[in-house]
């Protein structure tokens, strides 16, 4: 694998292009999901055979993973979307600071380098443009499994205690659904010795995702999906070949393009079950989501768009990464909506974005009241995070005339191929050089998009 770094100023970074107003049509595959191509990356590292990953997304933060596990000294071989990685070996316990900090999905290898390694060293990942993002969750949690933890000089050493070669098995109630945390808890449990029980669980499919991969490599994990998690630990783990779920949150995204340009769109491949919350919420604003196939979902427009209310939530509640493009969507919609952002607190930075195309969104709190207004004209906007930035193209495609976004190193993290995927069914966009927009660059007051989410 070759680095690229995400976050790296590029002296001519490129710039989108959307001409809205194309009516689009067609059909979009969506790709494997990036949040669990992530977590399943760290897993591998649990195990001491060839494991094989597939459905891998080719998106910076996934080959940034690959990085963080080649730096431990672990082999890995990407052929298309298929991920081969053996870490039989792991050469270092200690994650470079460097790659950490601008990946925080990175800080969960602490769970399986404890588990395989009896140590484990991993920078603190900082905050990031959607809120601070703590890691407590994570931290107590390794403790009560028999670990001692430190935090010094922003990094977070951990070491199994007294000589016992495994952490032990522990009930662990976690104060608030982290996904993160419970990924992090599970993995390390898995090769624990004795039963662990994680309570007030995640229960994000991608969590599910999770606890399938390690079964499938002999871990005895139960429970993946409700709040209660049950890891009956195990010596080792095998080899296993699995096929990563699609992403969840890129086909809402294709949902609402069809939606928000009153077009017709199939998506798949698509676990409908996982998407629960926004085809309700698609349905509440007017359109019609039907299945076509067990993997198929396609989205019929109504006449006209109506607002609705939205709170995120943990699964199976609204999913905050989601907000942002339905956020776009109720802009043009009648009436008035309120959108409450209940899970980070700054992930409502797109709204003085959306506004500058004309939407009228006032923010107090975590609250945004949305006054639908009838129409978006073109702008140049700049994006301020991963979602954020879907939620600009998305006001993109349905605007009149010529929308510029700039700060696509963030769109770049999360959706694979995005331009050519609405290229093909008809949207009319391009990605250029900045130096060739006739745009000047990110002004100072939003270089801290440059931070990674
Ligand atoms: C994951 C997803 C991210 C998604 C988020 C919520 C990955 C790689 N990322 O992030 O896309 O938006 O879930 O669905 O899977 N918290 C604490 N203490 C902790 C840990 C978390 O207070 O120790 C808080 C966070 O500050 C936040 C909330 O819990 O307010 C949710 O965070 P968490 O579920 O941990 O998100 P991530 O796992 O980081």
């Amino acid at each position: 694998m070759s680095i690229k770094i995400p976050n790296s100023p590029e002296a001519d970074p490129s710039v989108l292009q959307i001409w809205g107003g194309a009516p689009l049509k067609g059909h979009v595959r969506i790709s494997g999901a990036k949040n669990s191509a992530l977590v399943l990356i760290v897993a591998a590292l649990l195990c001491s055979e060839d494991c094989r990953l597939r459905n891998v997304p080719a998106l910076v933060d996934v080959t940034l993973m690959g990085e963080i596990l080649l730096s431990l000294g672990v082999k890995i071989t990407q052929t298309g979307d298929v991920l081969d990685i053996n870490a039989t070996t792991i050469g270092k316990s200690q994650a470079p600071y460097e790659l950490v900090s601008q990946l925080r999905a990175s800080f969960f290898a602490i769970g399986p380098l404890l588990a395989r390694l009896g140590a484990a060293c991993v920078p603190l990942p900082g905050g990031c443009t959607i809120g601070a993002r703590p890691v407590a969750l994570h931290v107590r949690g390794l403790q009560l499994m028999g670990a001692d933890v430190q935090i010094e000089h922003g990094m977070v050493n951990a070491y199994i205690k007294g000589n016992r070669k495994r952490l032990k098995g522990a009930k662990i109630y976690l104060d608030y659904p982290s996904v993160g945390a419970t990924e992090t808890l599970m993995m390390a449990a898995t090769l624990a010795d004795g039963e662990t029980i994680i309570e007030n669980a995640a229960q994000e499919p991608e969590v599910v995702d999770l606890a399938n991969f390690c079964n499938a490599m002999g871990a005895k994990i139960q429970g993946a999906g409700t709040n209660t998690i049950v890891i009956c630990g195990v010596p080792q783990l095998h080899t296993a070949d699995y096929a990563i779920i699609p992403d969840r949150v890129e086909a809402a995204t294709f949902l609402i393009a069809g939606a928000i340009t009153y077009s017709e769109l199939t998506v798949s491949p698509v676990i409908p079950d996982h998407l629960t919350a926004a085809i309700a919420k698609l349905r509440d604003i007017g359109a019609q989501v039907v299945t076509d196939s067990p993997d198929c979902l396609r989205i019929i427009p109504g006449s006209s768009l109506r607002g609705t209310d939205i709170e995120t939530l943990p699964y199976p509640g609204f999913p905050t990464d989601m907000q942002a493009q339905f956020m776009a969507l109720l802009s043009l919609s009648e009436g008035n909506s309120l959108v409450s952002e209940t899970v980070f607190e700054n992930r409502l930075r797109h709204v003085p974005e959306l506004n500058r195309m004309g939407a009228d969104i006032r923010v107090k709190n975590n609250h945004a009241i949305i006054r639908g207004v009838p129409m978006l004209s073109g702008a140049p906007v700049v994006a301020t995070d991963l979602r954020a930035s879907a939620a600009l193209v998305l006001a993109g495609l349905a605007a009149q005339g010529k929308t510029t976004i700039q700060g696509l190193h963030h769109l770049d993290r999360g959706y694979e191929q995005l331009e050519n995927k609405l290229l093909k069914v008809g949207a009319k966009l391009q990605r250029l050089p900045q130096s060739q927009a006739n745009i000047s660059p990110v002004s100072a007051i939003n270089s801290d998009a440059l931070i990674p989410s």
